[in-house]
């Protein structure tokens, strides 16, 4: 184990009073990595998070942060931005903000200089004297953004980050996680059901079911080659076409000269470069297709798991 260990779950489990929200949950988050956890709605995402930070407790099985078993003083690790942002409405950015560092264990005495920095990182600058009675579910995720970076916390924890953000919010949002990771390594723990934004960034990605851990690992690890070939030519003549048609059990054009086919035969695969060739062919891109997140997170919660 040549890393760190950041959050560390074991035979983790919580139930409600009908309902396991999680079930036997051993999960190991790396210091400085980006972790997304997957799942549809009511999986247990939100579950773990607010046992991380002690909203609630497990009924059995333990976390641990650093090595250490979660105890009142771990928060001192975390920042975090729950699932709904609910902030005094009578309270403008500023007062929320020092308000919030207050909270903290250690407050350091200027603590002005970073709440203005912040402030513009999350781009609320132009706002931060007005009361958020009148601010947007963006405007407010930001505010939640910027309470959560306050303190430079080792972990920074998210729930649904992207959630209630215009395009321009979520690429500012990533950016923004990516600079916390990449310049002083904070290890991000994030819960989303939005795919597209979890294979952006993520590292590795955990998939949640019913609250069963059903799969742990970097999408390159869960990805899976598809029976399926990616090829685009100069031209596609005739020869070509017949030579497809024998060949592919389906095949279909992306464009005039793009096809994805699969092949009739796997052990023909290694040949069709040189078939393609002899018909007169003039091959620009080959690759063999592989799964996106989504086919991924898609045959796993439905077990097709093989
Ligand atoms: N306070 C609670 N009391 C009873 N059931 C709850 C409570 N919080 C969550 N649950 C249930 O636990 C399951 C997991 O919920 P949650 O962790 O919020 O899922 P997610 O964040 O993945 O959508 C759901 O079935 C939900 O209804
Ligand atoms: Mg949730």
């Amino acid at each position: 184990m040549n890393y760190e260990t950041a959050i560390q779950s074991i035979a983790l489990c919580k139930d409600y009073k009908n309902t396991k929200a999680l079930r036997d949950i051993n999960l190991e988050v790396r210091k400085g990595e980006i972790f997304g956890l997957l799942g549809h709605n009511g999986a247990g995402k939100t579950t773990f998070l607010k046992i991380l930070v002690g909203l609630t407790y497990p009924s059995s099985g333990e976390i641990k942060i650093f090595g250490e078993k979660i105890n009142f003083k771990s928060r001192r690790y975390f920042g975090f931005l729950p699932e709904r942002v609910s902030i005094p409405s009578f309270l403008t950015p500023l007062e929320f903000l020092k308000y919030s560092y207050r909270l903290h264990d250690f407050v350091p005495k200027k603590i002005y200089p970073e709440i203005e920095e912040t402030l513009i990182k999350v781009g609320l600058e132009n706002f931060k004297k007005e009361k958020v009675a009148g601010f947007s579910k963006g405007m407010l995720q930001r505010l939640g953004l910027a309470q959560c970076l306050l303190g430079s916390p080792s972990i920074l924890l998210l729930d649904e980050p992207g959630s209630g953000l215009d395009p321009e919010g979520l690429i500012s949002f990533r950016n923004i996680i990516l600079e916390e990771n990449q310049k002083r390594q904070a290890t991000i723990f994030l819960n989303s059901h939005r795919l597209l934004e979890m294979e952006k960034i993520c590292h590795r990605i955990g998939i949640l079911q019913r609250g069963n851990l059903v799969a742990v690992g970097s999408i390159e690890e869960l990805t899976k080659e598809k029976n399926q070939i990616h090829i685009k030519l100069e031209s596609i003549n005739q020869n070509i076409l017949e030579l497809l048609k024998k060949i592919s059990q389906h095949f279909y054009f992306i464009n005039e000269t793009e096809i994805v086919l699969e092949p009739r035969d796997s052990t023909v695969v290694r040949e069709i470069p040189k078939l393609l060739i002899e018909e007169g062919g003039n091959i620009l891109f080959y690759s063999k297709k592989k799964e996106s997140l989504e086919e991924i997170f898609l045959r796993i919660t439905r077990g097709e798991n093989d």
